[in-house]
């Protein structure tokens, strides 16, 4: 719930900074403390005495008060915030946040904010339509904020399409729903495989794919969100959870992965199998390295991994969820459904490399969910963290 929760809300110069003063009103009614920042171009659009009139906090806007000598530190305005919400977001902050450049107290608080940040763009639109803009807000979605896309109708400029701001309560709305969310998870344990697997030819070599870890860490750290108890066996990735409470235990190969999901699995509520996990492996590991002076071109013999999915699917008791993931290329929804079947997964995510923008290594994903009855889920492109949330809501669905 959004009682008693701190909101940093960040102004920007935009006409649509005066519905501003409605949504303090909705966050202060349902007992939020808001503090409120605004650059210098959104006190030209609503004065800091209202705002601050409405928050019962003074407005802040540059780093230090000239007359006073007080210094504000955004430092302590990001750890403050439960959540950082920046409406109206215009062109000139949005390409500011998305690039670093920390000209002003907002930027750098955002910049510096550990909390979720929530973002209503508001313009005219063509600047929202610009390649630039787009490109943007793309990269902001990226670092795992939240978009709360503009609608369409009048403009300022009277012309009419897509760029007015989200409705004071739609983004209030938005907000109490990610605080209402933010405990569905309580008490359930959940294990989730991320990265890749390696499986060794020799000392130095070894059979790998090109799994980054960032679908299965977005899943782990929504969870954690979300209040459960995460625990990933990742294999070899140069990531972190940014949530504390994510537990991750290290692996390399599809093996030493299954042993320890063989572990968990029977405490935990809910498996989600994101890794991709090598199919084969070495018959043998040669334990010199294999040297190209030889004659002879090394032949590598495979053996086929356990399957880890299928295998928690074989021991799953009646109150656990498992779901599974599908990388395909063809024959989509077939395959997918196969390995539901297959696997005696609870769910399937299937993403397809023939999506641009899906799958291995990028900060977006497409994706569809199959259940055991056969329904199916599409969903567009989104950044990983919000495929995320698609995916725990579907969980919490059941
Ligand atoms: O890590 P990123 O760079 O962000 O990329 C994300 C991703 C593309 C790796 C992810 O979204 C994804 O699709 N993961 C599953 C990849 C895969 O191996 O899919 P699969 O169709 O081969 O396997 C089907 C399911 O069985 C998966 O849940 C897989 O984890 C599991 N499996 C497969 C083989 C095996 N030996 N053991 C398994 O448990």
């Amino acid at each position: 719930m959004i009682k008693g929760k701190h909101i940093v809300l960040g102004i920007c110069g935009g006409i649509a900074a005066y519905k501003t003063a409605s949504l303090v009103r909705l966050f202060v009614k349902a007992g939020a403390e808001v503090q409120v920042i605004m650059t210098p171009a959104a006190k030209e659009f609503i004065t800091p005495v209202t705002m601050s009139a409405l928050t019962g906090k003074p407005v802040v806007s540059e780093f230090f008060t000239a007359n006073t000598g007080e210094w504000h530190s955004h430092v302590d305005l990001g750890l403050w915030a439960d959540v950082m919400v920046i409406a109206p977001a215009t062109a000139s902050s949005i390409a500011k946040m998305a690039n670093g450049v920390a000209d002003n107290m907002l930027i750098t608080s955002y910049l510096s904010s550990k909390a979720p940040v929530f973002i209503a763009p508001a313009m005219d639109l063509d600047m929202m339509a610009h390649p630039s803009t787009t490109r943007n807000i793309e990269m902001l979605r990226s670092y795992g904020n939240r978009i709360i896309d503009p609608a369409v109708g009048e403009l300022a400029s009277h012309l009419v399409g897509k760029g007015r701001m989200a409705e004071p309560d739609e983004i209030f709305n938005t907000i109490n729903d990610y605080f209402s969310r933010r405990e569905d998870l309580a008490g359930k344990k959940m294990l989730i495989t991320a990265g890749p697997t390696y499986e060794k030819i020799d000392p130095v070599r070894f059979i790998g794919n090109y799994s980054t870890g960032k679908m299965g860490y977005a899943i782990a750290d929504e969870a954690a969100t979300r209040g459960a108890d995460v625990t990933i066996v990742s294999g070899q990735v140069n990531i972190k959870p940014t949530s504390d409470n994510v537990k991750v235990i290290k692996v390399e190969s599809a093996r030493e992965m299954l042993a320890e999901c063989q572990k968990l699995f029977p405490k935990s509520d809910i498996g989600i199998m994101c890794a991709a996990v090598a199919d084969y492996t070495p018959t043998e590991y040669v334990n010199h390295k294999i040297k190209r002076e030889k004659e002879e071109i090394p032949v590598i013999k495979l053996t086929k991994n356990p399957d880890i999915a299928a295998s928690l699917g074989a021991q799953k008791k009646p109150g656990q969820l498992l779901m599974g993931f599908a990388l395909e290329t063809d024959n989509e929804d077939f395959n997918a459904i196969d390995k539901l079947k297959r696997k005696n997964l609870d769910y399937i995510v299937l993403n397809s490399l023939r999506d641009s923008g899906a799958g291995f290594g990028t900060d977006t994903n497409k994706i569809s969910i199959f259940d055991v009855n056969g329904n199916k889920r599409c969903f567009p492109l989104k950044s990983k963290r919000e495929v995320a949330t698609d995916i725990i809501d579907t969980i919490i669905s059941r």
